[in-house]
């Protein structure tokens, strides 16, 4: 099994999105610039999706064409639908990233569609991304639970993993929106989808809501993923899932992941600079562990 693990960052939109105070474009935009020199290998970027549902995505635009797109680093963007998908290909976006659920009622809320209604819209998404040579990834939120009708039966998860997958998603990522899963959970249904979809088009997105990301993680690197979704000081959550708190913490899962062997090419120094900046700007303490306690200057 490699001991290569792909993190993608979280923290300039699922870490910004639920923010209700404006922060700044040019904020946004030196965010990425200073997570760009960290070596992690994809930062997502921004959201092409309504400014009346996510005011904070609203200048999406203006951060994607402002960035300074360092070599070898995929900069990937929500797009709900195609013209999000056009907002994004206009404003030089060479990947992009769909999503729906796993529970109809965090569907509906999120993207006021049903989980069918999402599929059919992706379809001319991943049409128009195949002629354009863009990548489409793919995220299926409420995978070990839901805000609104809590328990989720994993041959759902299973369904709309693999009906993504089919649509030509590159990688489906596996969101725990409300962090509610615990390890045996994750198991069982990382195992599930694992069986329709290959585990090395897997990605892990849990929430850490109840502080089980890491161990949640942990089983699910034993079970062969290799992708991990997270971000910068433990910022973030969905404006539609009440309560939630942030992705897993970028400097935690690196720290964690070096402890156990494994590469990710980022150097967790410079990570933990930015983390700290990131939580400045935003006026709270950072909540990665790792990042506090590194950070002694
Ligand atoms: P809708 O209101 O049903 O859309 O929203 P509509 O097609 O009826 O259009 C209504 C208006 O929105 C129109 O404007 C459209 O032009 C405009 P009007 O004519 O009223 O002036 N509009 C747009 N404008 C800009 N960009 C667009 C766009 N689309 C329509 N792309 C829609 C449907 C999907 C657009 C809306 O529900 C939406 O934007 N939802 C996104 C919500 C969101 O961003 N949630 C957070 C991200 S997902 C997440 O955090 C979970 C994740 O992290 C994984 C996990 O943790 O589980 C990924
Ligand atoms: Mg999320």
């Amino acid at each position: 099994m490699s001991d290569y693990v792909r993190l993608v960052e979280m923290s300039a939109r699922d870490g910004l999105q639920n923010e209700s105070a404006p922060i700044n474009t040019a904020d946004k935009i030196e965010l990425i610039n200073r997570l760009s020199e960290t070596g992690l290998p994809s930062i997502e970027a921004t959201a092409f999706v309504s400014p009346k549902w996510v005011p904070q995505m609203a200048d999406a635009t203006e951060v994607l064409t402002g960035i300074r797109r360092k070599p070898g680093v995929d900069y990937p963007v929500l797009t709900p639908n195609l013209q999000g998908y056009q907002r994004a290909i206009e404003a030089g976006a060479r990947e992009v990233a769909v999503f729906t659920a796993a529970s109809e009622g965090f569907s509906l809320k999120n993207t006021n569609a049903s989980i069918a209604q999402t599929l059919e819209r992706f379809a001319p998404i991943m049409e128009a991304a195949r002629a354009d040579n863009v990548k489409v990834r793919g995220y299926v939120s409420t995978v070990l639970g839901c805000p609104i009708q809590g328990e989720v039966a994993v041959s759902e998860v299973v369904r709309v993993a693999t009906a993504m997958h089919e649509l030509g998603c590159y990688e489906i990522s596996l969101g725990d929106t409300i962090g509610v899963g615990t390890p045996a959970k994750a198991r069982a249904m990382l195992r599930a989808v694992a069986q329709q979809v290959p585990v090395e088009r897997l990605a892990l997105h849990f929430h850490d809501t109840y502080g089980q990301a890491l161990a949640n993680i942990l089983v699910c690197l034993e079970e062969g993923a290799r992708v991990i979704d997270a971000s910068a000081a433990g910022t973030g959550g969905c404006p539609y899932a009440k309560g939630a708190t942030g992705n897993v913490a970028t400097e935690d899962v690196i720290y964690f992941l070096h402890g156990q062997g494994l590469r990710t090419g980022v150097d967790l120094d410079a990570l933990t600079d930015v983390g700290h900046w990131l939580s400045e700007r935003l006026g709270r303490a950072s909540q990665s562990r790792a990042g506090r306690a590194l950070y002694v200057k």
